[in-house]
């Protein structure tokens, strides 16, 4: 995380108080796309880009919320903070602020500042951090803790009921509950999860086609529609089949022609990924990069083919990395439609890795990609 100078001094010098500073991390997910909401398996780690928030009491009965990104500044009444969201960067605090009301919480009077450095719109789950940063912060100021798992789902809420984008838990977990040097096999049915140690030698490489993208766009919505819509067919032939979680592959041989095509094919994504995202995780304790890498690649031609959840730019990230010195493994990483790849490459070669992608990316689409070296960090904490 790249700190502006003095955020402490930004947050004094316009409120006339000294905040309270606590961090959230964006994420990357290695494995396991689109099965949270199936209640299935994913394998984020929480990484070093991440929002702080700031925050310190007042006595008007004002909610301010300053954005250091945005440079801008919104008051509420606390007494009556908006019921709907307003299509800005405001929605992520408020949102959250409101889920605390509905949860019981009053909400006092406060001044909270907020600055990320999470690139927005690129898949590494900017607004996780920025939900998760605030309800740290406003948590501390009522004095009020929720554990890890709690925190995520009332973040996860705020985006799904006030935000208005139906994520699932994933990011809001691994940006409250991440472990330095580790990604966690999180089983998103019962938030259990295992620390799935990174070997010192892999660095996350991540690397950024410049598409944007947004879970609020229609074909995230329509995606995870389309794939629920396959295990309703499922569950008319075996009730107990309540999430793509529950399905094989079996049932979609037998019962895949009652389904829609894209149906079907969302469902063998879903159900695939499950199995290569469990497999991932006991090929990451084995040391079993070949497997690791094999499955990853697998992962992303199911991810493009069967979901249809890439872009051309993204899959020539992922083909371009193919050949160079020291991948263990690509794929696009996150909602899909844009953003970024993720490259597990050896640390010996990864500045040299991500020089050599973005010039051969440079040369195919005349965009300069941003890549960087990212480290798995702990989730959610107090700063100072
Ligand atoms: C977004 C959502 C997550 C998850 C991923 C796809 O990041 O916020 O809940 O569904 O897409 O794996």
């Amino acid at each position: 995380m790249h700190e502006p100078v003095g955020f402490r001094s930004i947050h004094r010098a316009r409120f006339q108080a000294e905040p309270a500073i606590f961090v959230a991390p964006g994420r990357v997910n290695l494995i396991g796309e689109h099965t949270d909401y199936a209640e299935g398996f994913v394998m984020p780690a929480a990484i070093d880009f991440a929002t702080l928030a700031g925050i310190s009491p007042r006595s008007d009965g004002k909610i301010v919320i300053y954005s250091e990104n945005f440079k801008e500044q919104r008051w509420f009444d606390a007494a009556s903070l908006p019921a709907q969201a307003g299509k800005r960067w405001s929605d992520y605090p408020l949102g959250v602020l409101s889920i605390l009301a509905a949860e019981g919480h009053s909400i006092p009077s406060l001044s909270l500042s907020l600055w990320g450095d999470v690139p927005l719109g690129s898949g590494l789950s900017s607004s996780a951090a920025l939900e998760v940063a605030t309800a740290l912060a406003v948590l501390s100021l009522i004095g009020s803790t929720y554990a890890g798992p709690a925190l995520a789902r009332l973040c996860q809420r705020a985006e799904n009921e006030f935000v208005g984008a139906n994520c699932g838990i994933m990011d809001q977990f691994i940006s409250a509950n991440g472990k330095a040097n580790h990604a966690l096999l999180l089983d998103c049915r019962d938030l259990s999860f295992k620390l799935a140690p990174i070997p010192p030698n892999v660095a996350l490489v991540i690397a950024n086609t410049m598409v944007k993208h947004s879970i609020a766009g229609g074909d995230y919505k329509t995606r995870r529609a389309e794939s629920e819509a396959a295990c309703a067919v499922i569950a008319c032939h075996r009730p107990g089949a309540k999430f793509l979680r529950d399905a094989t592959l079996d049932d979609l041989d037998k019962w895949g022609h009652e389904m829609a095509p894209n149906s079907l094919l969302r469902a063998r994504h879903v159900i695939s990924e499950n199995l290569r995202t469990l497999a991932a995780a006991v090929a990451l304790a084995k040391g079993d990069m070949v497997e690791l890498g094999r499955l990853m690649a697998e992962a992303h031609r199911s991810y493009s083919q069967d979901f249809e959840g890439s872009c051309v730019e993204a899959d020539a990230m992922v083909s371009l990395a193919q050949d160079l010195p020291g991948l263990i493994g690509a794929r696009l990483t996150g909602g899909g439609f844009g953003g970024c790849t993720i490259n597990l490459v050896e640390q010996s070669e990864a500045k040299a890795f991500s020089e050599a992608l973005a010039s051969r990316y440079a040369a195919r689409f005349g965009i300069q990609p941003q890549i960087h070296i990212c480290h798995a960090s702990d989730g959610a904490h107090r700063l100072a």
